[in-house]
């Protein structure tokens, strides 16, 4: 199913071709980063604070957040910029309409939304606040809704900035191409008491389903000027990795990269000009470059059933407004 070629192409990216040197002042420019107090979302966060944007952090624990905030300011003392701290979790639907109300409250634009916060490799038969499998609540519901919620200030915010200024890059996963069932996701798995016993198995079906929902929205706000899309931030030194048992960290450790390179993929699909509303829906690779050769069953997975594909993206998308309907017009 996956070709040798994805794996290597991700395990060895070429050099990056877009950096913090490339990035023009973000003076003016208002960002949200969810999971940016760690990992590549905390080098997301610490380039555009560097570059004078307004920079939001959204996670669930609000110290860890404020230490970060401050590690950043500290080392970045001239910059222009600001950070603020938003709280939610991911992983229950219930938190997220009121980080969203926190922050139109004192915002009117949101340029660019990293849907970067995210869980892997969690015991089987764990769950989101709501019930749901914890990674597909946390990777998958909690950034839809979040997305759904800030959907307005984004189609405001895009009425008055260029063509493909406002985006929505989704962190997906290049385990994807080796792991993910037939069309990225299989839907019987979603519902309680069918959930997959097999963590990596979970984690790439939450991955992929990144992957549609990119997609999906892409179908519903490339007309408005907005970007949507996917990526693997590459294999980083994170967090995530400490929960794989010790014979695979051992394999992969020479592989791993530093957190910021990650970053650089993010910063790309977030910023890059060479990124246009016609790649909408496209899956970017390490370390800021579209995937070559992506899985076609989970390109059919993104097609239309009306346009020759399966309709799959359709319906998870479908699946996702169905779960999270009950917490849209809570706290705005
Ligand atoms: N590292 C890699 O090689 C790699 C490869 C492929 C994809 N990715 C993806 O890249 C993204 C960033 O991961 P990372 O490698 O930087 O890992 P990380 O250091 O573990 O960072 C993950 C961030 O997400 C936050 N988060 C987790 N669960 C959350 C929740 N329920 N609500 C709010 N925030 C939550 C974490 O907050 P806490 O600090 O509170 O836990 C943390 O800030 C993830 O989506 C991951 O799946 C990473």
């Amino acid at each position: 199913m996956a070709s040798l070629g994805s794996f290597l192409t991700q395990a060895f990216p070429p050099s990056p071709q877009f950096t913090e040197k490339d990035i023009p002042s973000q003076v003016g420019k208002v960002f949200l980063v969810t999971g940016g107090n760690s990992g590549i979302g905390y080098e997301v966060v610490k380039i555009l604070y560097s570059k004078g944007g307004t920079v939001y952090m959204a996670g669930r624990n609000p110290g860890k957040i404020n230490a970060a905030i401050e590690a950043i300011k500290s080392t970045h003392t001239a910059s222009p910029g600001r950070i603020k701290s938003l709280i939610l979790d991911l992983g229950d639907l219930s938190t997220i309409p009121s980080c969203v109300a926190d922050f139109l409250a004192q915002e009117t634009r949101l340029d660019v939304l990293w849907n970067n916060g995210g869980i892997a490799q969690v015991p089987a038969g764990s769950v989101s606040a709501q019930g749901h499998e914890a990674q597909i609540g946390t990777n998958c519901l909690g950034p839809f809704l979040l997305t759904q919620l800030l959907l307005p200030v984004l189609l405001r915010t895009a009425k008055s900035v260029p063509t493909a200024g406002v985006r929505v890059v989704w962190v997906s996963s290049g385990v994807i191409d080796l792991k993910a069932p037939p069309g990225g996701l299989l839907l019987d798995e979603l519902a309680p008491g069918h959930h997959s016993q097999d963590k990596m198995h979970n984690y790439s079906v939450s991955k992929a389903g990144d992957w549609l929902l990119a997609s999906e929205l892409d179908k519903r706000v490339r007309k408005h000027g907005i970007v949507s899309v996917a990526l693997s931030p590459g294999q980083l030194k994170a967090k995530g990795f400490d929960r794989l048992p010790w014979h695979q960290r051992w394999l992969m450790k020479p592989l791993l990269h530093e957190p910021i390179m990650g970053a650089y993929t993010e910063l790309w699909a977030g910023l890059s000009p060479e990124v246009t509303c016609a790649d909408g829906g496209r899956f970017a690779l390490p370390w800021g470059r579209w995937h070559p050769s992506p899985r076609k069953d989970i390109l059919e997975s993104l097609k239309a059933k009306t346009e020759g594909g399966t309709g799959v993206a359709a319906e998870f998308w479908h699946w996702c407004e169905e779960q999270s309907k009950g917490y849209v017009g809570l706290g705005n």
